[in-house]
């Protein structure tokens, strides 16, 4: 049922989850809103609670039963609805294969840079007609800060992070070629994932501190020391639950110290 926000209050920080992440256990007198946005509904409710007495905010990006795929997902609803609910900071935990040596299965990284491979996604507020076009810098896509705040957090609570790395946004659902890896990492890319974008394009747009959190769950096509393994389903959803361990005290880290 929706319930009033009042977004005075504020949230410290709103978290989007991903693939295999669709709640945040650690939160108490959790609310939930789900409300209609301008851009359409949200891919689920809003749940909005504490932790340790900070309010926090948490979407499932593909649903709470994950029922959207990557390239359906209303990155607008999603974002402008975390905002209405008095976000201002959002960091999104995203589900990504490995292609470089640092970004084994559950390694958690925070990367730096992007490159967009998706197409045919609204990527932008600027789309309707009448609206006027906006072209937002977006050297680095990530908000410095953010990842600071993050890192910091992982650094005090002794969760190895790795700090720094390009995020390669591939359309999905289906998951990559070896050649598309191998041309991607020629690229320069360290991970890949069909999410990352254009959620942090629209952050950006609607002025919202943004960044990512990587969560490796299994060696992408033709990379890692198998380059003949075929991903699982299972292996994906064991690896990113225990890599989620070290995700919530990061979570912690960030809010209390
Ligand atoms: N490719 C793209 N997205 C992913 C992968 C992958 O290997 N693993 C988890 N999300």
């Amino acid at each position: 049922m929706p319930i009033h926000i009042d977004s005075d209050q504020g949230i410290e920080l709103a978290v989007i989850g991903g693939t295999g992440v669709y709640a945040l256990g650690q939160l108490a007198d959790v609310d939930s809103w789900w409300q209609e946005t301008p851009y359409g509904m949200p891919s689920g409710p809003i749940r909005i609670g504490t932790l340790d007495g900070h309010r926090v905010a948490f979407l499932a990006r593909h649903g709470e039963g994950h029922s959207v795929p990557p390239h359906r997902i209303n990155y607008r609803a999603n974002l402008v609805a975390l905002q209405m609910a008095g976000a201002r900071r959002v960091l999104a935990l995203n589900t990504v294969g490995g292609i470089t040596a640092d970004c084994g299965p559950r390694a958690l990284v925070c990367p730096d840079q992007l490159i967009d491979y998706t197409w045919g996604r609204i990527g932008t507020f600027s789309e309707e007609a009448g609206s006027e076009v906006v072209h937002v810098d977006f050297g680095d896509p990530y908000t410095a800060s953010l990842r600071a705040a993050a890192l910091a957090a992982a650094h005090r609570a002794n969760v190895h992070m790795v700090d720094g790395g390009c995020y390669g946004a591939t359309q999905g659902p289906r998951l990559e070629t070896r050649a598309e890896i191998a041309r991607m990492r020629r690229d320069g890319c360290d991970l890949v994932g069909m999410t990352g974008m254009p959620e942090a394009a629209l952050a950006r747009e609607l002025g919202l501190d943004y960044a990512c959190i990587g969560i490796v769950a299994n060696w992408a096509a033709g990379a890692g020391p198998d380059v003949d393994a075929v991903i699982g389903m299972e292996e994906v959803l064991a690896n990113v639950a225990a890599a989620t361990e070290g995700v919530a005290r990061v979570l912690r880290g960030m809010l209390v110290g």
